[in-house]
């Protein structure tokens, strides 16, 4: 099984601005440890991209997008593409968010074509797959997340998972103070990991695949510790700087 570098993704959603965006890199800039065996990212609002780029240029702190458009140009008005986020300073993209596949009706096709607009705008996908609390209690989880997983290894073929990131989000999980147990999390992780290997297996052992959904420094490192679960990607407790660098210091084992 090679070795996957832990990785904390900040998603900031709609929060923030200027002077708090600024406060709070800082805070993350001057807590983190450079030698942390963690790879750190934050996500803010598209607008805030350019500002955040600069101030976190030779730093250890990456910078992502929350979202981006399936196509590279022309009549979509008020979408922003792939090579324009890259242009200002973001490497990554989340894609296929549930707020965005129930708020804005994000189907798996669109995701998976985002998906393969992002790489080739030169951006690394973070796509987050998960289930809602119906499809868990109708035991439809791993049905849905693998539908999910399929859409984009069917669009975009499973090498392109070798540039790429996965994350569970249990839709009833996120914002609400109700985590996944480690267990819980464990085995939808694992399904994940099984899905890609079948299409080949030293992507499915290297690919990382975070955690999200109420995801705190109190249970960053149970989550943390179990063997298919690479780090987290972690909304409300991002936006504190303490909370959040707790978290990576979970995520680095420290
Ligand atoms: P919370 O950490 O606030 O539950 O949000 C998780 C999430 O949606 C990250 O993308």
């Amino acid at each position: 099984m090679p070795a996957r570098r832990p990785l904390v993704a900040a998603n900031w959603k709609l929060n923030g601005n200027r002077d708090s965006n600024a406060r709070l890199v800082d805070e993350l800039l001057s807590g983190l440890d450079n030698s942390l065996l963690v790879e750190v990212l934050v996500c803010p609002p598209f607008v805030y991209l350019s500002e955040l780029a600069a101030r976190l240029e030779g730093t250890v702190v990456m910078l992502g997008a929350q979202d981006v458009c399936a196509e590279a140009e022309g009549a979509f008005t008020g979408e922003i593409s792939a090579a324009m986020l890259r242009e200002v300073g973001a490497r990554w993209a989340i894609l296929g968010h549930s707020e965005r596949r129930a708020l804005y009706a994000e189907g798996d096709d669109l995701v998976a074509r985002k998906f393969a607009a992002a790489q080739l705008g030169g951006l690394t996908p973070i796509l987050c797959v998960g289930e809602t609390l119906q499809e868990r209690e109708s035991g439809r989880t791993l049905e849905v997340v693998g539908r999910q997983l399929e859409a984009v290894l069917d669009h975009c073929g499973v090498a392109a998972l070798q540039n790429a990131v996965v994350a569970y989000e249990p839709v009833w999980a996120i914002g609400t103070g109700k985590t996944a147990t480690p267990d819980e999390a464990q085995e939808v992780h694992a399904a994940i990991r099984r899905m890609v290997a079948a299409r080949d297996d030293r992507i499915g052992g290297g690919l990382r695949i975070l955690y999200g959904g109420s995801v705190k420094g109190a249970n960053a490192g149970s989550l943390f510790s179990m063997p298919d679960i690479d780090g987290g990607l972690i909304g409300g407790a991002s936006l504190k700087a303490a909370e959040f660098l707790d978290i990576c210091c979970a995520a680095a084992g420290q």
